[in-house]
């Protein structure tokens, strides 16, 4: 079988803020499970993250904390990049559309894209009229003016989009609005911009869409929350034009010959998800690859396109970036051809996670109202696997779920802890004080050992088709079950009796823990990379222990074991980012 190539994003975060354990479960981690997944199956992947610089977002706040936006951006690149590396989130790049050494390679491939779309008719240029603010002396893009929501009255508002009901809002919609520069209220003043012809897009979008409801035709399970925010849009709403360049001059310059054009950027979205491919570009350059070798990634329908993105972003991904890359195709297929942007394979999104403090009610994760818990200050204290753990095991996959500070404790205590670390630490330290530190000899295996061996197989398949799915939750539940079921298989059996009454017994029992655990090791690996590490260490695994095919290859008789150690940590609720 021909090896299988999947190139895996996720959304790039805005480089004005720190990174919260809302933005990790939403996007992050399940990415970085995936992939470390993919790559167990003998996948080849490239896996593309880097900060989303340009915009208002970036802009706003460096006007708010008074330092110039090149500044502010290198410096949550950097710290963003420093929270994933802590969280063992490990991209094969990580880029920054307007950092040095990406944003000239990425201004060329959002300006081609722009270009290409253009030469197909599907922009319109329009004079319009957009909100101004005479104190500021400049137009209100997006996030720089709020006001009511037109579709569901909520006060909060951005120009662009309203966070409350997830529908995009045009800032002319807006009602009592508000600039967020200077606190007046703006006018309308003329401007000229280019809109994308959504409209002459919607019925091969929504084509398209359709072909993603059904998971065995298109080979991937999108999820309803996806299908509904973009195919239910197309089908109740119909989709209007959007302007795709803006009255700024932060960010990739319209590159047009256009008097009109002039202090003139295209539009955020427009540009961040080309960070994808132009940093992918990067990545294959850095790699002494030929120019084009990007295309083998972005254009070939043998390597599958999948993004990875928090609730927030699934019209941007799900509707207007496939958009853009259907506007540059020259044929008419759905998908793209051979030499074409294919479009996602899957656009996987999670709900958003809120978070419930001791003795406080569940809330909304907010900065502004310090209800966060940032990932600088969790890496200080702890690992990365205990919160691998819980944000998995609490996916908002489906819906909202709740990060509960005692929950995610007790969970580590009395799940990781108690089933998975228990189960490692009991069989290693028998076959430590009682086989010299070796697998015991299997004998012939009977009804209970080859029921236990059968239990490993089927959790390996299992875990395996559900990460195939991207029902992480469900996968790493397969694996804690197995953890569980080596524990109750280890109390049935009992070698710590057998011990004294039958040696070939015990021994057999004991071989049958320690395959167990040698599957455990590499089903737990791409959801927690040192646990699993560690695991391989103590088992004293040869290189390449991660492959998923070799999960349940059995350790032979006599191999030699590592020295037990502590696999995982009891967590005491003091710790918990101080007493809060
Ligand atoms: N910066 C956006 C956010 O944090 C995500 C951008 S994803 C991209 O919501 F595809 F546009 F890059
Ligand atoms: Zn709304």
């Amino acid at each position: 079988m021909a090896q299988r190539r999947f190139l895996v994003t996720a959304a790039l975060p805005y480089s004005n803020g720190r990174l919260h354990v809302g933005h990790i479960a939403g996007a992050y981690l399940p990415a970085d499970t995936y992939v470390r997944y993919l790559r167990a199956t003998g996948a080849d992947v490239r896996f593309i993250c880097g900060s989303d610089d340009n915009g208002v977002a970036a802009l706003k706040t460096a006007r708010e904390q008074d330092r110039s936006v090149e500044e502010l951006t290198a410096h949550y690149c950097a710290s963003q990049k420093r929270d994933f590396d802590g969280l063992g989130i490990e991209f094969d790049i990580y880029g920054g559309t307007h950092q040095e050494g990406f944003v000239d390679t990425h201004e060329k491939f959002s300006q081609s894209l722009f270009l290409k779309i253009y030469e197909k008719g599907l922009f319109t240029k329009r004079r319009t009229r957009q909100l101004y603010d005479e104190e500021a002396q400049q137009f209100l893009p997006d996030r720089f003016v709020r006001g009511t929501c037109p579709h569901c009255r909520s006060e909060q508002a951005f120009g662009d989009q309203c966070e409350d009901c997830g529908r995009s809002v045009d800032q002319q919609e807006l009602i009592d609005p508000v600039s967020m520069m200077t606190q007046s209220t703006p006018q309308l003043r003329e401007t000229v911009h280019w809109y994308l012809r959504l409209d002459e897009l919607q019925s091969r979008l929504a084509s398209w869409l359709s072909s993603k409801k059904d998971a065995g035709a298109c080979g991937a399970t999108w999820r309803p929350i996806v299908l509904n925010q973009s195919l239910g849009r197309i089908e109740s709403e119909g989709l209007p034009e959007r302007a795709m360049t803006r009255d700024l001059t932060w960010g990739v310059p319209v590159p047009l010959d256009d008097p009109d054009a002039a202090r003139k950027s295209l539009y955020v979205w427009f540009d961040a998800p080309i960070g994808y491919v132009s940093f992918t570009d990067v990545l294959c350059q850095r790699g002494g690859e030929d120019e084009g070798a990007w295309k083998c990634w972005w254009e070939h329908p043998d390597c599958k396109v999948v993004h990875f993105i928090g609730e927030d972003n699934i019209v941007f991904h799900a509707i207007t970036w496939p958009a853009m890359l259907l506007a540059s195709h020259d044929s008419e297929s759905v998908q793209g051809e051979s030499g074409e942007y294919q479009l996602p394979h899957n656009v996987v999104s999670n709900s958003f996670l809120n978070i419930k403090f001791p003795g406080k009610d569940e809330e909304k994760i907010s900065k502004s109202r310090g209800t966060a818990v940032w990932i600088e200050d969790y890496l200080d204290t702890f690992d990365p696997d205990p919160l691998r753990y819980y944000l998995t095991a609490i996916a908002p996959e489906n819906a909202r779920t709740t990060f509960d500070l005692d929950d995610f404790m007790s969970r580590n205590n009395g799940e990781l802890l108690n089933a998975f670390g228990n189960f490692f630490n009991r069989t290693m330290t028998f076959a430590q004080k009682y086989f010299e530190g070796k697998v015991p000899a299997s004998g012939s295996p009977e009804a209970v050992d080859a029921e236990q061996l059968d239990r490993c197989r089927e959790a390996v398949e299992r875990t395996g088709q559900s990460l195939e799915q991207c029902r992480f939750k469900a996968a790493l539940a397969e694996v804690m079950a197995l953890a569980r079921a080596g524990n109750a298989y280890f109390d049935q059996t009992k070698p710590f009796q057998t011990r004294k009454t039958d040696l070939g017994a015990c021994g057999r029992a004991v071989n049958v823990c320690l395959q167990t655990a040698r599957t455990l090791t590499t089903t737990i690996a791409p959801f927690l990379p040192d646990t699993g590490a560690r695991c391989a260490t103590m088992l004293n695994l040869a290189k390449g222990w991660q492959g998923w095919a070799e999960a349940t290859e059995a350790l032979p008789d006599g191999h030699g074991l590592g020295e037990p150690m502590i696999l995982v940590k009891k967590l005491d609720p003091k710790e918990l980012f101080g007493e809060s």
